[in-house]
């Protein structure tokens, strides 16, 4: 395997999606597919485009946080301009017109916000860009904790109201959340949809959203996502001290000590030794074995469930240890479906941003042997099926859309020196 020519093939992805347009710059997910600027994407797109063009990088973060919202929410979708092509305005005639505002969505995405500005500023150390981005991350990750966090638990976590939040559209855990036993293309679109409905109907005011009946009344507590913003508070935590401000660097201190605190308590299953998600509102585990439950792996957790983890699960041939590992759903859950659907993504392929920050968290814990393992893996995979949207991990195949923006994180791993494979 040649990593420097997958690395220059990455760099071509990320240059073949970029959009550029008066009073925006962005790198669109997949040109025949995704044309829109995604909120976790992007930050994604900033942390590889990082290694090759940090001028862009930071282009790609001014424009996602330009239409952030008066009460701090950066919405998980921008629309910059109309969609072209079938496929993209399809998926546009389903969706986009759900939303209150025509030119963007009016929910969130895993918060990697922090963690994408910290990428770029390492790289450039430029004291101006890191001064015009704290305060939108300031105001998005004070918006989570109070609106998320204080009006719903209480306990520091924070709670995604839509499944699309967590990134992981139709993870078999929402299945809980909408009671039937296997969720079908059509009726999971319609509950999708629902669910946005219901929320319009409420005025999306959380404290309206907590009282709705049944299966769209959608507020859980996810362990991926909660993993992802306790992570992101330390890292804007180390820049407010960067910038001089360490009075808000120690509320985001200890906003994360608490979240981690309440994850570990509420989210641990010491019989399963795993993290299962839960409904924010009743507190119900949701006992499924997904990628999700992995991510504590990025934290300073206790060690002993860190190992568990570790070697009950993502060592384990019928869960996350496949041929290509990390798949999205352990193999022995019986939604396990190793080949990917246009319709109902995340039932079992890999996707290149979860395996990404699972890798990152072995590293985390000094497993960087078995996180060089899996790096191989994957780089032999995207080497052979190209920069694709999901893969097999039973047998490598590419899925999806192609030119696939994330997929570009394998260069991210490729260019560490403690990963060398
Ligand atoms: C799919 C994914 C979502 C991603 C989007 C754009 O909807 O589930 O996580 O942000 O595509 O790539």
């Amino acid at each position: 395997m040649d990593a420097e020519i997958l690395v220059r093939h990455a760099q071509e992805v990320l240059r073949h999606n970029l959009v550029i347009g008066e009073g925006f710059t962005y790198t669109c997910p997949s040109r025949d597919t995704y044309q829109h600027q995604w909120l976790w994407d992007s930050c994604f797109h900033a942390i590889v485009w990082a290694h090759f063009d940090p001028k862009i990088a930071q282009q790609e973060l001014i424009t996602l946080v330009q239409k952030q919202f008066p009460n701090g929410l950066i919405p998980h979708m921008n629309y910059w301009r109309p969609a072209t092509g079938f496929k993209p305005r399809v998926g546009d005639f389903l969706y986009k017109g759900t939303w209150p505002e025509k030119d963007r969505s009016r929910i969130t995405q895993p918060p990697l916000l922090a963690q994408a500005v910290q990428a770029v500023y390492q790289k450039t150390h430029d004291n101006a860009f890191l001064a015009q981005l704290l305060p939108a991350m300031e105001r998005y990750y004070d918006w989570l904790h109070a609106e998320r966090s204080e009006q719903v638990s209480g306990d520091g976590l924070v709670a995604i109201l839509h499944p699309w939040e967590s990134g992981m559209d139709l993870l078999p855990i929402w299945d809980y959340v909408h009671h039937i036993r296997r969720l079908f293309a059509l009726r999971a679109g319609a509950w999708l949809g629902a669910i946005i409905k219901d929320y319009n109907k409420a005025g999306w005011d959380i404290n309206h959203i907590k009282t709705i009946q049944g299966p769209t009344r959608f507020l859980v507590h996810d362990v991926s996502f909660n993993s992802i913003y306790i992570l992101n508070l330390q890292v804007l935590a180390d820049l407010c001290s960067a910038a001089g401000d360490e009075s808000r660097a120690d509320i985001y201190r200890q906003r994360a000590a608490m979240a981690r605190q309440s994850l570990e308590q509420k989210c641990w299953d010491e019989k399963a030794g795993f993290f299962y998600s839960r409904d924010a509102i009743t507190g119900e585990l949701f006992p499924e074995v997904t990628i999700s439950g992995l991510f504590p792996l990025i934290l300073d957790m206790d060690k002993t469930k860190a190992e568990r983890l570790l070697r009950e699960h993502v060592l384990n041939e019928n869960e996350f240890w496949l041929p290509f590992p990390l798949p999205c759903v352990a193999k022995s859950s019986p939604h396990f479906n190793p080949r990917g659907s246009a319709m109902v993504l995340w039932r079992g392929p890999i996707w290149l941003c979860t395996a990404w920050y699972i890798v990152r968290g072995l590293l985390h814990n000094g497993h960087g042997d078995i996180a060089s393992k899996i790096t191989g893996k994957l780089a032999e995979m995207i080497q052979k099926a190209g920069f694709r949207e999901q893969y097999n991990p039973l047998t490598g195949q590419g899925y999806g859309a192609k030119n696939f923006g994330w997929s570009t994180l394998i260069a991210d791993l490729l260019l560490d020196e403690k990963l060398k494979v």
